[in-house]
């Protein structure tokens, strides 16, 4: 991809059907929990994107076999007690999921290993996963108290902890979930707020024992794995772009298939509904493992809205997207409890606040969320990605909205989570001319 692109439509609609590529959260585990397990696992449906490829690169070292055959991945692995201490360091890429999941699985293994990220992962704070995990007596070391990559890992014996979340993460929730498997005795995790759920379904399909009851989960240590059969649905987080940009524009209808509809991810669902927008759920499946379904969105006219508290986990990575959606919203939207923004990719808060402004958009960041101000007529603009692909997706939809052309630069960061964004986007688009 070029390291500038121009993204313009003249008055587009959206149309038609899509399937989005598989759930990153998903995919990540999947590779995860298969390499852990003695065995064949067969992944459906992966998300051949850059951050989920670090987490297949990662095992590979580890001396865990993994073929590739588009989103078909066949896994064999010796077990976790098997595995290899690797030659070289584990780079976790940009993938905040890879670094903090597998500090919690190597702090249990018999290798020792580093593991390194970009420039980017490597601002990112990691105390939240080494301080639970330091209790537990894992070997972790690093610069500034561990608190940054790149980090010295010595697997060794844990201990059971009782740990209550101080924030709502599922990474952090699964990096001690991983630690707890291979931990003596019983390790309990308590969050005030539910995070996405993706880890303890998958540890339950690999044959799993946990205990689950509302904010709390419960695991035994010592549990062994058995490969099994995985299927992926489609990333909500992905189909959020899409979803919103058909609730944005008029003459819109888009049906997404076989999308996921965990209900610890489906808060972007909820505010379109609560913004005015017309979504209908046309069937769903998976009841045992994970909800994934059929979901139309057509366009309607769209409402400010406030969005805050429980609801904030369910759609933290959709919040640069439904800000985009309130500049065309009439009054005002406000966003709140969501400092996670700050930590994710790039500081979210800043990088959607300065890209909407550049285009006219009215946008106020706050300490821990944004006031938009709608609607505005959005015109043309240079806009940056920050190397997040969030902020690259937000971007090019915005193109679809705005009066003159939208350049991004640097829009490669989108194969992070989407690398058919752009074919779909003028799929999508385009459909609307066969009509
Ligand atoms: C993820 C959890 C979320 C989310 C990220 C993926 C996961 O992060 O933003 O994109 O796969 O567990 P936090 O756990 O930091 O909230």
């Amino acid at each position: 991809m070029d390291a500038i692109k121009t993204v313009h439509y003249n008055k587009p609609k959206l149309k038609g059907s899509l399937r989005v590529p598989g759930d990153k959260s998903i995919s990540h585990r999947a590779i995860m929990l298969a390499s852990i397990a003695q065995g064949r696992t067969v992944v459906k449906g992966f998300l051949d994107g850059e951050d989920c490829l670090r987490t297949v690169e990662i095992f590979k070292r580890l001396g865990v076999s993994i073929e590739r055959n588009g989103t078909d991945v066949v896994i064999d692995s010796p077990g976790m007690e098997n595995w290899t201490s690797p030659t070289k360091e584990l780079y976790a890429g940009n993938s905040g999921t890879t670094a903090r999941l597998m500090l919690g699985i190597l702090s249990g293994s018999k290798v020792t290993s580093i593991l390194t990220g970009d420039d980017s992962l490597s601002k990112r704070p990691m105390k939240r996963v080494t301080t639970p995990l330091h209790s537990m007596g894992a070997a972790i070391s690093g610069k500034e108290g561990g608190d940054f990559l790149p980090l010295s890992i010595v697997g060794s014996t844990l201990e059971g902890i009782d740990y209550n979340m101080p924030v709502a993460s599922a990474q952090v929730k699964s990096a001690i979930l991983f630690a707890g498997l291979n931990a003596k005795g019983e390790t309990i995790v308590r969050e005030t707020t539910v995070s996405r759920d993706h880890t303890e379904r998958m540890f339950e399909q690999f044959g799993v024992k946990l205990e689950r009851d509302g904010n709390i989960v419960k695991i035994q240590g010592g549990q062994s794995l058995t490969g099994a059969n995985v299927k992926v649905p489609g990333d909500i987080s992905s189909a959020a772009f899409f979803m919103a940009a058909a609730a944005m524009i008029e003459g819109s209808e888009v049906q997404f298939v076989d999308v996921g509809l965990n209900p610890t991810r489906t808060g972007i669902i909820e505010v379109l509904q609560q913004m005015g927008a017309e979504v209908e759920i046309l069937e769903k499946h998976g009841e045992t493992g994970e909800p994934y379904g059929v979901v139309k969105v057509t366009h309607s006219r769209l409402e400010g809205t406030e969005i805050s508290g429980e609801i904030i986990p369910t759609l933290i990575d959709e919040l640069p997207i439904i800000a985009l959606m309130a500049t065309q919203a009439t009054g005002k939207t406000i966003i709140k409890d969501a400092a996670e923004l700050r930590v994710k990719e790039t500081d979210r808060i800043a990088a959607v606040t300065d890209e909407l402004t550049k285009l006219g958009a009215k946008v106020e960041a706050t300490e821990d969320g944004m006031i938009i101000e709608g609607p505005t007529a959005l015109v043309g603009g240079k806009l940056q990605s920050y190397g997040d692909h969030r902020i690259g997706m937000m971007a090019a939809i915005a193109a679809l909205v705005s009066d003159g052309p939208i350049e991004i630069k640097d829009p490669s960061c989108i194969n992070i989570s989407y690398p058919d964004f752009f074919d779909h986007l003028s799929h999508l688009v385009l459909a609307r001319n066969e009509e």
